[in-house]
């Protein structure tokens, strides 16, 4: 089994972006986290960063037939992006949308997600752990 990790809008500042709110661990450091968790439970991860919505839509194209499933901090594209929703939509995998912080005790704008009703699962609000939640939930679900 093979998962695309995929990190939004603004995630490789993590360590130093509001660390109050997303903490101190650097993208690297949680990937690293990723990496042992998935060797734990036997399956493979391929990760993807961009600050581009475009990008993000061209890799999940390019990934889609290599991988069964999604782990996805859309970012802020979750608050907005319908191009986003629908190519999720068209590779037609699942995926679970995760965030560190809890949207829904934040700004009014970020409790709007154009993506969790289309989600196989949502994890929100345990910094870094949120990903590998996710990721647990998901190999479960696809039955590794
Ligand atoms: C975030 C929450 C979003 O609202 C925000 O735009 C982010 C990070 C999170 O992981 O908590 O960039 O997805």
């Amino acid at each position: 089994m093979r998962i695309g990790i995929l990190h939004g809008p603004n995630l490789r500042l993590l360590g130093s972006r509001e660390p109050t709110i997303y903490g101190s661990r650097t993208l690297t450091e949680i990937n690293g986290e990723i990496e042992s968790l998935a060797t734990e439970l036997g399956v493979e991860v391929e990760f993807f960063q961009s600050n581009h919505e475009g990008e993000i839509l061209d890799w999940l194209e390019s990934v889609s037939a290599r991988i069964d499933g999604v782990v996805a901090n859309p970012a802020a594209l979750t608050h907005g992006s319908i191009g986003l929703r629908d190519a999720l939509l068209g590779v037609d995998l699942p995926f679970v949308e995760v965030h560190l912080s809890n949207p829904h005790a934040r700004e009014p704008f970020r409790e709007v997600s154009f993506l969790s009703d289309i989600a196989t699962g949502v994890v929100f609000g345990f910094g870094p752990e949120s990903y590998l939640l996710g990721l647990r939930g998901l190999v479960a679900r696809l039955g590794g």
